[in-house]
């Protein structure tokens, strides 16, 4: 399988440089800033946990950016809720956009290729868009290795991981994934239609973890 190349997308200064900017703009104007892949994504993945998750399960949001997707989780009544992100700058947004409606999230700055041996027993962990963002890194192949090692060693057994992506298709994901994840569901996102051959731009799939 082929590397999508490096992008400055995936670079930490990249990051940095625009959370930096959102920050500033939260706090001028309370904007929280862009929400990856829209809306309608995330109501699709909203309605799919009100269906498919308990409350009371501790969810792990990787790559959290504005912490936007916990914050709407919170709302809907998921009150165990963690997102981590390897920019200091998102993570001080994701906290004044929370504690600004008092909701009790933890966030904290974590790089998700490196040392994660402080999260273990999560139930589900969830992904958009921060798995692509790490396929545009210098030595993607390498940290995607890395990312796929640490997800499972954060999540109990039959724990789930949710991934959305705009990078990678539904097969390609289930590939990569292969060794330590089995396919469970997806959660649909919208169709195209082109030259007759029907594809999605976003793929959102969820996997669970094989028990050894
Ligand atoms: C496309 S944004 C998605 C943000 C958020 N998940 C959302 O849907 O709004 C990718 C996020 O991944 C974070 N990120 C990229 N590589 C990371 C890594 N190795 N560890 C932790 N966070 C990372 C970036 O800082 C950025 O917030």
């Amino acid at each position: 399988m082929e590397e999508l190349g490096e992008s400055e997308l995936g670079t930490q200064e990249y990051w940095d440089k625009r959370y930096k900017h959102e920050v500033k703009n939260f706090r001028t104007h309370g904007d929280v800033g862009e929400v990856w892949f829209g809306d309608d994504i995330v109501v699709r993945i909203l309605r799919w946990f009100e269906k498919n998750v308990d409350p009371s399960q501790s969810i792990l949001d990787l790559g959290c950016g504005n912490g936007m997707l916990l914050i709407d989780l919170y709302r809907e009544g998921f009150k165990n809720l963690k997102g981590v992100d390897y920019c200091q700058g998102a993570i001080t947004l994701a906290k004044e956009i929370a504690g600004k409606e008092e909701f009790d999230i933890a966030f904290d700055t974590l790089d998700i290729t490196a040392d994660c041996s402080g999260i273990c027993d999560i139930d589900v962990v969830l992904d958009k868009g921060t798995y692509d963002a790490i396929s545009l890194s210098l030595e993607a192949k390498e940290n995607r290795l890395k990312y796929i090692k640490n997800v499972c060693k954060f999540m109990k057994d039959n724990g789930l991981f949710i991934i959305t992506s705009c990078n990678w298709t539904q097969e390609e994901l289930c590939e990569q994934f292969e060794d330590a994840f089995v396919y469970y569901k997806h959660i649909p996102t919208p169709q195209f239609k082109f030259g007759g051959k029907v594809g999605s731009v976003v793929s959102s799939v969820v996997f669970k973890k094989i028990v050894n």
